[in-house]
């Protein structure tokens, strides 16, 4: 085994770059140890070389571009914290593997949407391609999947993986506000991506789920395949409800391979207020993995931030110095499998929410039709009103998507209806 430096060029020097920065700073030696070779940073490079970002760069070289730094010939990894999927940050990458580098990102766009070439292209030039800080920040959650439990069959992957949706949920809960509100607020503390769809939008979180899917089942990267619902239309009435019958609402990822082929969804779910996710406050995320003779892993912790998404880019760069290479997905590129889509999701109970007008037969207008569509009743509760609409809340037994859909559909004929019904999956955790 080597003891020459493993020598990095570090692109990018935002939150996270910075981080990187700092920890090899303040833990060289500890590294060196370790790793049994030191860790040498060579070239930096950012938007703006003259930024005071509290670190001091003066022992590094400052390459004018990404790309330029991708090819230098003294660096062995090229450090890819620039964010972003397209032009420049391709190019690089490209130009790092072109040139005989291994590549560590924290990029989830440019994975989700470009992983399956970028894991060709890596195993083409013998090089090694690694993200762990790309999903769940500081959660080694790409390390638990791909090392820890390779031998199992995955049966499911699931989490709460955008910390600012996370946020968003629990505070309305616990303050009352309502979703404007803290998203306001979450806006004034900096948590929201500079374009915000991609919290609430679901897409971030989104793009962390296809790729865990991938690594767990032996598939092809499929972010298309991934149902996406945001948080946006997430009320304080429904978090109060469904708090009511014993609820939480998050922002969930799941991702399961049946029969029906791959399912992938990123959408607002109910989960029991007494599971690990129904705990789950702030900003944090948790990932839960369920290995046929592991059984079920709970991970849980910092999913950014400058320290824990640093630490994920130190575990993939102690990898590489330690000598450790691993197939970008956890097997080669070409073996990934091109999975079917699933068409529907899996029978789940849902809950619903009904404003119905208070007229003699409106409550049993619904459960006919709610029994018409095959959906058992679980639990029922109307709460007291002064208005003329009565708040109504159902927890069906399991059905599928398509006869609620029916259902839903349904109701519009019976003329009972005040606003529009709300319906969330219960996901059972
Ligand atoms: N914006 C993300 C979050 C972190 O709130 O979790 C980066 O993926």
């Amino acid at each position: 085994m080597t003891t020459a430096p493993l020598r990095l060029g570090i692109a990018g020097l935002g939150t996270v770059g910075t981080g990187v920065v700092k920890i090899i700073q303040a833990h060289g030696e500890l590294l060196a140890r370790r790793a049994g070779r030191p860790i040498e940073i060579k070239a930096v490079t950012a938007r703006s070389k003259d930024k005071d970002r509290g670190i001091d760069l003066s022992g590094y070289d400052w390459a004018e571009s990404p790309e330029a730094m991708a090819r230098r010939d003294d660096i062995d990894v090229f450090v890819e914290l620039i964010g972003g999927s397209a032009g420049m940050v391709r190019s690089a990458t490209d130009a790092a593997f072109a040139t005989g580098k291994d590549v560590i990102t924290a990029n989830k766009a440019l994975l989700a949407l470009h992983g399956n070439a970028l894991a060709e292209e890596a195993e083409a030039a013998g090089r090694v391609l690694r993200f762990e800080a790309a999903v769940a920040g500081g959660i080694p959650c790409v390390k638990a999947l791909s090392e820890g439990l390779a031998g199992n069959q995955v049966t499911r992957v699931l989490g709460v993986m955008n910390g600012t949706c996370n946020y968003i949920l629990t505070r309305m809960q616990s303050a009352g506000l309502t979703y404007d509100e803290v998203f306001q607020e979450a806006s004034d503390l900096g948590y929201l991506e500079a374009d915000p769809s991609l919290d609430v939008g679901g897409i971030d979180a989104g793009h962390k789920l296809a790729l865990l899917s991938c690594i767990a089942f032996g598939a092809k990267v499929d972010f298309d395949g991934v149902r996406l619902e945001g948080i946006e239309r997430i009320t304080i009435e429904d978090i109060h409800r469904a708090a009511d019958m014993g609820y939480r609402i998050k922002l969930l990822g799941v991702a399961r391979m049946s029969g029906r082929g791959l399912e992938q969804r990123m959408t607002p779910c109910l989960v029991p207020e007494s599971s690990p996710l129904g705990q789950l406050e702030g900003a944090t995320n948790m990932v839960v993995l369920d290995g046929d003779a592991s059984g079920q892993i709970v991970l849980r912790g910092a999913g950014a931030g400058e320290g824990p998404t640093a630490s994920a880019v130190l575990s993939d760069i102690m990898d590489l110095a330690r000598g450790l290479r691993m197939h970008t997905f956890g097997q080669p590129a070409a073996s990934l499998e091109e999975l079917p889509r699933a068409q529907s999701s899996v029978p789940a109970p849902y809950y619903m929410r009904l404003e119905l007008l208070d007229k003699p037969g409106a409550l049993s207008k619904i459960t006919a039709k709610l029994g018409e569509a095959g959906i058992s009743i679980d639990r029922m509760r109307q709460y007291g009103h002064a208005e003329a609409t009565a708040p109504v809340l159902i927890v069906t037994h399991k059905t599928t998507r398509d006869a609620l859909d029916h259902a839903l559909a349904d109701f519009e004929t019976t003329g009972v209806l005040a606003t529009e019904p709300v319906a969330i999956r219960i996901e059972n955790v």
